[in-house]
């Protein structure tokens, strides 16, 4: 069977999770391939609000299969408090929740590093979630990592001291002031550690090429957004992993002519965490409004994101460097009341008008050209058919699907389950 593929075309925070949960009814296993904790996952449904960050959103379904692949970077500690926070779901894990042991464990030296690296930086920093991913993802690169399999061998902790007292050096060299407490660190560490040996750890790309000769339906979960990728995004303000199409074969094993559908999430306007270059963001009080409505605060370090209007630049590059093949226009709701929408469909750019990303995206080099689209009253959350939504946001959608040559399939209209217009 072949494998359908699901990830954020923006800067991440586009809504997956919710989409990953809705969609999960249709797949017997859903894989998350690339990122770690810095992601912040949220889904809604019988009035409760959860927010995953390692575990895949299908966790919710007890028929689903959920797998940690090889791509994904675990925080024992955070991944354990997500455990624990499940706790009252009642969820058999040992049979539902398995983990590659192929996946890199995120150490408390790596956040560390993460936070020593940032504060070198001064006002050049990546303005990262600080969970450890960057010195993680150079551990793995640079062949010093550890993981998950590792924790089945008595010498892992050798190897762990070692790594250790590397960082411990590596923080020192920074010289900034990042005052921490290494034992205490390490109880908490190895406790989770403990902890998280109770679940199966797997050979996914073994698990999950077996899954697709027995015929089952596999979902591709990524995390961030293809903005943020490490090859593809607004480098150096990326994030250290393969977010685009390309990372579920190497962060799963799954070869690349067994991907099927490829959905790409967007929100009907743009968001950004973090710094970086962010073309269509706005300071003024269209801005304040979405972040308002849309409760545009991270959902992993509770910092309030950036907003913007859409950048059909941007998004038609994530649908080039993706393939996709099914667009989901998330959060249409918050763009209600208002009188006029901008979309920007192309740049000006030393003179000229351009329709594609820059090498140097810097904003004072750029200027979104917009084209103006007409609003719509009325509280859009309560339609469950699209031919009822009102005129307006259909020309809207429209226009979106003309210029990516894509359908928008899912247009969701709240966070909840239930608030998803299928069409
Ligand atoms: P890091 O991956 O935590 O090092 O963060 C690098 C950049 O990616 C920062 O700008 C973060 O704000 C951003 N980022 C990382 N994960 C997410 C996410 O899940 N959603 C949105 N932005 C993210």
């Amino acid at each position: 069977m072949a494998v359908d593929l699901l990830l954020g075309l923006q800067w991440g925070d586009e809504g997956k999770g919710k989409i990953v949960d809705y969609l999960t009814k249709n797949y017997n296993i859903i894989a998350r391939f690339q990122g770690g904790p810095n992601a912040g996952h949220t889904l809604e449904f019988d009035g409760i609000k959860h927010v995953l960050h390692t575990i895949p959103s299908g966790i919710f379904h007890k028929e689903a299969v959920n797998v940690v692949g090889n791509g994904v970077v675990i925080d024992p500690v955070i991944f354990q408090k997500e455990l624990n926070a499940l706790a009252k779901f009642n969820l058999d894990f040992k049979e539902t929740l398995l983990i590659s042991r192929k996946a890199h464990i995120i150490l408390p030296t790596h956040r560390l590093l993460d936070a020593a690296s940032e504060t070198s930086k001064g006002k050049a920093k990546i303005g990262s979630t600080l969970k450890g991913i960057g010195p993680t993802y150079m551990d793995k690169t640079g062949r010093n990592g550890i993981r998950i399999g590792d924790l089945e061998f008595d010498n892992w902790k050798e190897k762990y001291r070692q790594l250790a007292n590397k960082h411990q050096a590596l923080i020192e060299f920074y010289n900034v002031d990042v005052q921490y407490n290494l034992k205490e660190l390490e109880h908490e560490f190895f406790e989770a550690i403990e902890s998280i040996k109770s679940l199966q750890f797997i050979d996914s790309e073994e698990y999950l090429h077996q899954a697709q000769i027995d015929n089952k339906t596999i979902l591709a979960e990524g995390a961030q957004g293809s903005l943020l990728d490490i090859d593809f995004g607004t480098y150096p303000f990326v994030t250290s992993s393969n977010t685009t199409a390309a990372g579920a074969c190497t962060g799963l094993g799954i070869a690349p002519n067994k991907i099927k559908n490829v959905f790409g999430i967007f929100k009907a306007y743009t968001t950004r965490v973090g710094s970086g270059p962010f073309p269509t963001e706005l300071f003024d009080e269209d801005g304040a409004r979405m972040a308002k409505v849309g409760n545009e605060f991270g959902a992993t370090t509770g910092r309030p994101r950036r907003c913007g209007w859409l950048d059909l630049v941007a998004l038609k590059y994530a649908v080039q460097v993706n393939g996709v093949t099914e667009l989901m226009m998330m959060k249409g709701d918050v763009l209600s009341g208002f009188k006029t929408l901008k979309v920007c469909v192309a740049y000006k750019y030393k003179g000229e008008e351009i329709q594609h990303l820059p090498y140097n995206i810097e904003a004072e080099n750029l200027e979104p050209v917009y084209k103006e689209f007409k609003g719509w009253k009325e509280d859009i959350s309560k339609h469950s058919d699209f031919d009822s939504l009102p005129q307006t946001l259909k020309d809207y959608i429209k226009f979106i699907e003309d210029e990516l040559h894509v359908p928008i399939k899912i247009v969701s209209v709240g966070p909840d389950r239930k608030e998803t217009i299928l069409r």
